[in-house]
């Protein structure tokens, strides 16, 4: 129940933290050490490239699991769109490994292209939040993400859930495989979660930075590079989705190929900034829209942040930027949405599942 909240999604976003440092404690064995089944590390251990197959947000979570596993464990990903896969499946490697991604574990795009790769005997890993639904009992593996029934439309905990197995998944097979490991994944979470506390505390400001920012606007652009990209098209997806407001996320360097046509006076355009390797250049990009009138409002990390920026996050490893940046960008769809009136938790057209192709 959504007790004292207003509506499911701000409790789910505000679940986020809580859900984090469930994933840990289901994920960790009584050393502390990373745990997963035997079954699912020798499939890894096999894969020469992994197929991550999802919709929506789900594949959103996939284009920062495909950095997590890639960087990490070092094993070629791929991330589908499920629906395109289906129809036009690409040159497969010899051993691959199919990751369902999926909250629900019902979507029929994702379900499709699952039995077609069963057909064809490639083994399946299932990430789900529901452990008995037909994508988990259907695929060989399952992993459960331990985000609590997600009850509104727009998906938030189980995004940032997604993300955090896929870590774990990353780091667990670069152990595995004798890799070095990069990162102290446990502490790094936990740190993550705390993170996530501070902002969730961040409403009324973040409430004010869409009144500001998105008060009447048809349209709002989302830009980032590397990691931050993959968050900018979240945020836009979360948007759209709620407030009805036309948004989009574009890679920085892809503006000035096209999009930045589109900037006119007052338009928002929301810049993420967490990598010190692409900061220089995505304020670059600011500077340009802003130079065409452009309302910008830059949410950064500590540490790269500027006096102009709006928001600055609090820090946590490079690899995981995503489960932070994406909160307030929740947030501000959120908001968004209630100042427009809109139903945020069944915004129209859209069903929680989607069990048709
Ligand atoms: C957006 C949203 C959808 C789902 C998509 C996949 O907020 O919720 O884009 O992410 O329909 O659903 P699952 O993850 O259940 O396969």
């Amino acid at each position: 129940e959504k007790g004292t909240y207003p509506h499911y999604m701000l409790k789910e976003i505000d679940e986020q933290p809580i859900v984090i440092r469930n994933i840990i404690k289901e994920y960790q064995d009584e050393n502390n050490e990373l745990k997963l089944n035997n079954d699912i590390r020798n499939a890894m251990k096999k894969a020469d490239r992994i197929y991550i197959i999802a919709a929506g947000t789900s594949y959103h979570a996939g284009l920062v699991g495909k950095e997590l596993l890639e960087k990490l464990a070092s094993i070629p990903t791929e991330v589908h769109v499920a629906s395109e896969f289906s129809y036009n499946m690409p040159l497969l490697s010899e051993k691959p490994l199919f990751i369902f991604l999926s909250q629900s574990g019902e979507t029929a795009d994702s379900r499709a292209v699952l039995v077609k790769i069963k057909e064809l005997g490639y083994p399946a890993l299932t990430i789900t939040n529901v452990p008995g639904s037909t994508l988990s009992r259907e695929a060989d593996y399952t992993l459960q993400l331990y985000a609590g029934p997600e009850i509104a439309v727009a998906s938030t905990k189980a995004y940032t859930a997604q993300i955090a197995v896929l870590a774990i998944l990353a780091t667990d097979t670069a152990a595995v495989k004798g890799k070095e490991i990069e990162i102290d994944l446990i502490k790094e979470l936990a740190i993550v979660s705390s993170a996530m506390e501070v902002l969730t505390d961040e409403k009324e400001e973040i409430e004010r930075l869409a009144a500001e920012y998105l008060p009447t606007t048809r349209n709002a652009f989302f830009i980032g590079r590397s990691g931050d990209y993959n968050v900018s098209l979240e945020g836009a997806l979360k948007l759209k989705e709620i407030s009805y407001i036309q948004a989009e996320g574009f890679a920085g360097g892809e503006l000035k190929h096209g999009t930045i046509a589109l900037i006119e006076e007052g338009t928002p355009v929301i810049a993420v900034t967490t990598h010190e390797n692409v900061n220089y250049s995505i304020r670059g990009n600011v500077q340009e829209v802003v130079a065409r009138g452009a309302n910008v409002l830059i949410v950064s990390m500590k540490g790269l942040e500027e006096d102009t920026d709006a928001f600055v996050l609090p820090k946590v490893h490079e690899l995981l930027t995503p489960l932070v940046s994406i909160v307030p960008l929740q947030l501000l769809a959120y908001y968004a949405a209630l100042h427009r009136d809109c139903d945020v938790d069944k915004p129209r057209n859209l069903a929680k599942s989607v069990t048709v192709e």
